[in-house]
């Protein structure tokens, strides 16, 4: 089975750098032989959550990619020392299918995006989701020109991320399901399956 990745672009900006850097980290993953889709939240916006009630055509095709994914990159711009609204509201819908699925984090940030990635890891964590140690933090104005990374080390820690997830992501979601197949007592995947 082809390991898939749901990248989730989370600025309102057309023209932007976090969903810019996201979409090569999915370029990266896609040289692997590695399915991905890409959620752009400016073009596909999600209502604001409320309830489990009226659920629209839009809202049933995204949590569609969210069951398709087996891991995700979350990628925002720095607002405010956090995630954007967007991402915080895409995450209140879907936190139901993140348990045993791994996930990465970019931030376009002038500083680095510390605070903002702990956030994301905070509310990922509290959906049963694993996360990835380390973030990839962006620096917009001075990493890109004309829409083109201009910074290789940038383009290689990109690349290093989408390697990464697929190794460790890849392992704990065979893991995961192979314990939910098993029925396997006293385990994560016992505790949290859907
Ligand atoms: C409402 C708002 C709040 C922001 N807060 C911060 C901030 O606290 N720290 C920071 O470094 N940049 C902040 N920025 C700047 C954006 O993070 C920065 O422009 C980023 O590159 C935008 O990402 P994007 O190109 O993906 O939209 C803020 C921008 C906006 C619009």
């Amino acid at each position: 089975m082809t390991f898939k990745i749901l990248g989730v672009g989370s600025s309102m900006r057309k023209e932007s750098f976090s969903t810019l850097a996201l979409k090569i980290t999915l370029e990266f993953a896609q040289k692997e032989g590695i399915e991905t889709q890409l959620l752009n939240l400016q073009k596909t916006p999600l209502p604001m959550f409320y309830s489990e009630e009226n659920e629209t055509t839009e809202i049933r095709q995204v949590k569609d990619c969210v069951k398709w994914a087996d891991s995700f990159i979350l990628a925002t711009p720095d607002y405010h020392g956090s995630m954007s609204g967007s991402m915080k509201n895409f995450l209140d819908y879907f936190w139901s299918d993140f348990a045993g699925k791994l996930f990465g984090y970019i931030c376009a940030s002038h500083e680095k995006g510390l605070t903002v990635m702990d956030q994301m890891r905070t509310a990922v964590r509290q959906c049963y989701g694993w996360s990835m140690p380390y973030g990839v933090s962006i620096n917009g104005n001075e990493d890109f020109e004309n829409g083109e990374i201009k910074n290789p080390q940038l383009q290689s820690r990109l690349g290093m991320l989408s390697h990464d997830l697929i190794t460790y992501g890849g392992i704990l979601r065979n893991q995961f399901l192979n314990d939910i197949e098993n029925n396997a007592q006293n385990t994560f995947a016992f505790h949290y399956k859907k």
